[in-house]
């Protein structure tokens, strides 16, 4: 393994790649880069100079990703795949997705000397649209990889009008080719993704590091509520029906059902009025649920029960309603062998236990788990703020974590072997 001055130096250099990726943005004074934009272009040009400067081979796929190689002995061996994301929610953190990307750069670095010993090759890549923040759908590239593009998605779209067919076309991408994105599941040995937690576990127990044994599963829904639009002044309580209020006590009963079991987190993360004027009753409420469980049937449950309790509300009020799911993944497992090898990486450099823990938010594994085994670290997160400008991460866990990483990896190559 490199000398410690290396991992240093690599650390050094993704913490000040994560602050100048950072300036690539659509939002005045926040970080916001979605799909198919052109800070989507832009960051990929640069990242693949990154990934050749340290010896990948890269290619843009059909679907806007960004991929690296590097052969290990044999060149027909399938390929380790190691990455996260480079797109980013609205007013985002500098780490989300953006550091896995960057510390699998820096494994590649430290293991080219070696990579002609390697029975596998390294990939790496960074996938666009994690998030879904452009077209409401998240995992678009990861999907796109996979191989479980959903042409029903083509219609999609964002806040200006633009259907994601259309944003394919005016980024340059053929959106007839998209399948051609797909990797074959023979040609990867699996998928290793780096992460901050995205919660405060590993902060609160101080640990620099865990190891991921599952992937919450997760559905989101848009919702709409109508009612009547109505004088605000001439309109009395009883002859109402004020879809805002109605979408109020929904939002209420999403907290309340879920806070009910365990492991089950809903959010209603979006709610617009129409017409939206002061003198008006509302009479259309459109919200977003975004519900996560460790297991499918509970997650399901949960909305049989909320869809429920939105009928009573609904019925009530003199409301109807509807609801459209914008997205679904099922709880996707780690593999064993990956989770035994990333705890073993970690216990190498982290000294001390490496805590095993689900993940809550979502990640390409997800989708990449379709075609090939996944096994994810988590790094401690301070406060577990994400999703957030003031999401963080200490350049101390950052070369502990790529110790580990890289660690990691030598364990596959030696399990494999
Ligand atoms: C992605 O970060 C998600 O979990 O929403
Ligand atoms: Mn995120
Ligand atoms: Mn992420």
């Amino acid at each position: 393994m490199p000398q410690t001055p290396a991992f240093q130096d690599a650390a050094r250099r993704i913490m000040a790649r994560c602050d100048e990726l950072a300036r690539y943005t659509s939002m005045e004074g926040g970080i916001e880069r979605v799909y198919l934009s052109p800070e989507h272009a832009r960051v990929n040009r640069l990242a693949s100079r990154w990934m050749r400067e340290v010896g990948l081979d890269t290619w843009q796929d059909e679907a806007g990703n960004l991929n690296g190689h590097l052969d290990g002995k044999d060149p027909e061996a399938p390929s380790l795949l190691l990455g996260s994301h480079l797109d980013s929610v609205r007013d985002a953190g500098r780490y989300d997705g953006i550091l896995g990307v960057l510390m699998a750069i820096e494994v590649v670095r430290a293991l080219k000397p070696r990579s002609k010993d390697l029975r596998f090759g390294l990939d790496v890549v960074a996938f666009w649209d994690e998030e879904g923040a452009r077209f409401g759908t998240a995992l678009l590239g990861s999907s796109a990889m996979a191989g479980q593009w959903n042409p029903a998605w083509w219609d999609l779209t964002d806040e200006h009008g633009t259907s994601l067919r259309t944003a394919f076309r005016e980024f340059g991408l053929d959106p007839g080719r998209v399948a051609a994105a797909a990797r074959r599941p023979e040609s990867l040995a699996g998928y290793l993704e780096a992460h901050i937690e995205q919660g405060p576990d590993l902060d609160r127990s101080n640990a620099p590091l865990g190891v991921v044994t599952s992937i919450a599963s997760a559905r989101r829904f848009s919702v709409q509520i109508l009612g009547e639009a109505r004088h605000a002044g001439g309109t009395r309580y009883e002859d109402r029906h004020d879809a805002l209020l109605g979408a109020s006590e929904a939002t209420l009963a999403v907290e309340r059902l879920c806070r009910a079991e365990h492991h089950i987190v809903g959010t209603v993360g979006r709610l617009e009025t129409f017409p939206g004027a002061v003198n008006v009753v509302p009479g259309e409420a459109r919200l977003t649920v975004d519900l996560r469980g460790e297991h499918d049937d509970d997650r399901d449950r949960v909305w049989a029960d909320i869809s429920r309790s939105i009928d009573e509300i609904a019925g009530r009020r003199g409301l109807r309603w509807n609801a459209t799911q914008i997205h679904e993944a099922p709880a996707v497992w780690c593999d064993g062998l990956l989770q035994d090898v990333v705890r073993a990486g970690i216990e190498d450099t982290a000294r001390g236990e490496a805590p095993s823990m689900f993940s809550r938010a979502g990640h390409d594994a997800m989708a990449i788990g379709a075609i090939t085994g996944v096994g994810m670290l988590f790094l401690r997160n301070p406060d577990g703020i994400s999703h957030h400008p003031d999401e963080s991460v200490s350049l101390a866990d950052v070369e502990t974590g790529l110790r580990a990483m890289t660690a990691t990896v030598e364990h596959l190559a030696r399990e494999a072997a």
